[in-house]
């Protein structure tokens, strides 16, 4: 596909988001063989349960609840703000699996979890990002209090961090200190698919260490997480040297841009005049051919950022993960020099538009916020992002290892004795869940089978006044009676054996 149909196609998708899309109304006969298929599905959903659920057998089985974000209604209900989304109770688990993956592995080399606040001092993101970023003159949250100071919520993780670093005397602390955080960031950007208003990053970041090491090991973490979670990612990796090379490189790209007389080169060099480098990002599919020929970034390196930057590559080659150097990759903040980086799920340039992480060194960070010079570096990965492509892709969070029983209840007066029971074997340790609210029997098995239950208890009309109970296993639907006395002691037997 050529790269201007590309951007067609790109264009046309962003066009379309998939909320206003509206449903064309189907003629009759078309409606009622549409219906059709959503008796079958309820047929085999009943087949699958009616082996181990022999009870209630009219009952059908219950959908799933829908929460679309709410549509403005003529009562004007509040929605959402554009762009910000609820991470509803069917997401958690993916928002679990994967901040016990990052956590787990980057935990493993030795960072410890850090918390900074949403709301920072707007002038923090101004020097730190830089002021004439996009980030920050068109993207960033910023208002004046109510005591009239100038705030705003953080569009990223990295200057809070070093801002925290500074503050809390950590320069003095065993070097380096090495964080990772996870929460919201917000970025007044046009909502579309994979790039939202408030979003979540996962930040892992090392201050004290100029070692190239340190960037592999970066490196290394962010794939790993992504691999782990079975997403597959390219690592397209640059240096950006030091801002010394930087200024020359941009004469030289200058002068080499001025020969070609184009209007989209002019365009493109008053839109770039504050800084030149970011062009390398540009979409324009004329600018990205121009750019070919162009001399390279990395061809102005001095000897030691070209030494660091072998080094880097070496350990990637030592460790056999899959990069590419990738001389467009800048990245849009001002903070980095060196190694700059970014994982992609795929190598297209619609993939590129929606990295799954970044990130790089940032030298000379500490010391514009006030600390001692420190060297550092780090990436944020998109959690968004990383969650739809498990989505997209199919791929479920695993189910966990520990046998648990469910606890169901039939009719009131045995929700009484429930409750009690619940509590009664909770505090013994036992794996016990269960939802009181539920009634039909039925669907608390259904339950009880999602959640992966070894077994399940049942309290009864009968076992109530038996005294007894049922302890049914969930795979073979063999349920047996025991005197209620014993129960703690028959399931304890059973988790063992499962
Ligand atoms: P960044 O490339 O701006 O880097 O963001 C990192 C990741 O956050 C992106 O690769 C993407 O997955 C996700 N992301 C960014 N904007 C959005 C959005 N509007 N909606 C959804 N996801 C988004 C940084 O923020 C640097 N602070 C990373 C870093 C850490 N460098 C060194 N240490």
């Amino acid at each position: 596909m050529s790269a201007q149909k590309k951007r067609a196609s790109r264009t046309s998708s962003r066009a379309k988001p998939k909320a206003r899309v509206k449903k064309k109304q189907a003629p009759k006969t078309a409606r009622k063989k549409k219906a059709a298929p959503k008796r079958s599905v309820k047929k085999v959903a009943k087949k699958s349960v009616k082996k181990s659920l022999p009870l209630a057998k009219n009952r059908v089985t219950p959908k799933e609840p829908e929460f679309e974000p709410r549509k403005k209604s003529k009562k004007k209900n509040i929605a959402s703000v554009r762009g910000m989304r609820d991470i509803l109770m069917r997401d958690q688990r993916y928002w679990q699996w994967f901040l016990n993956v990052a956590k787990g592995i980057t935990e493993q080399y030795g960072y410890s979890e850090i918390e900074t606040p949403i709301v920072e001092d707007a002038q923090l993101f101004k020097r730190s990002i830089g002021d004439t970023t996009d980030l920050v003159q068109k993207e960033m949250y910023e208002f004046d209090d109510q005591s009239g100071d100038r705030i705003a919520l953080r569009p990223e993780g990295t200057a809070g961090i070093v801002r925290a670093y500074v503050e809390h005397g950590m320069l003095n602390m065993p070097q380096p200190v090495k964080v990772y955080l996870a929460g919201p960031m917000f970025r007044y950007e046009r909502p579309q698919s994979g790039r939202f208003r408030q979003f979540h990053q996962f930040n892992v970041e090392v201050l004290g260490s100029e070692s190239p090491v340190m960037d592999a090991e970066t490196i290394l973490i962010a794939h790993t997480i992504l691999k782990e979670l079975g997403i597959e990612t390219s690592i397209q990796v640059n240096s950006v040297g030091s801002p010394e090379a930087r200024a020359e490189y941009n004469k030289v790209l200058k002068t080499y841009l001025k020969t070609h007389k184009s209007a989209a080169v002019k365009e493109a060099l008053e839109r770039y005049s504050k800084n030149l480098l970011r062009i390398l990002d540009s979409k324009d599919p004329e600018i990205q051919s121009i750019l070919e020929e162009a001399p390279q970034l990395i061809d102005y390196l001095d000897d030691d950022c070209r030494a660091h930057f072998v080094s880097v590559l070496e350990h990637l080659d030592e460790l056999d993960l899959p990069y590419t150097l990738n001389p467009r990759i800048v990245r849009g903040l001002d903070y980095y020099n060196r190694t700059a980086f970014e994982l992609w799920h795929g190598d297209t340039e619609e993939t590129r538009q929606s990295a799954l992480g970044g990130g790089g060194r940032y030298d000379g960070l500490v010391e514009k916020l006030g600390g001692r010079e420190t060297p550092a570096c780090g990436f944020a990965l998109g959690i968004e992002r990383i969650i739809a492509i498990l989505r997209q892709e199919k791929t479920s969070p695993p189910k966990s290892d520990e046998p648990l029983v469910y606890l169901a209840q039939i009719g009131d007066n045995s929700k009484k004795r429930a409750l009690k029971l619940f509590e009664q074997l909770r505090s013994q340790g036992i794996p016990i869940i269960g939802n009181l609210a539920k009634d039909g029997l039925r669907q608390q098995l259904e339950i009880a089978n999602k959640k992966g239950a070894k077994f399940a208890v049942i309290v009864g009309q009968k076992e109530m006044i038996d005294g007894t109970v049922l302890i049914r296993d969930m795979e073979s639907g063999i349920q047996e009676t025991v005197v209620l006395e014993n129960i703690e002691k028959e399931l304890e037997k059973r988790l063992k054996k499962a």
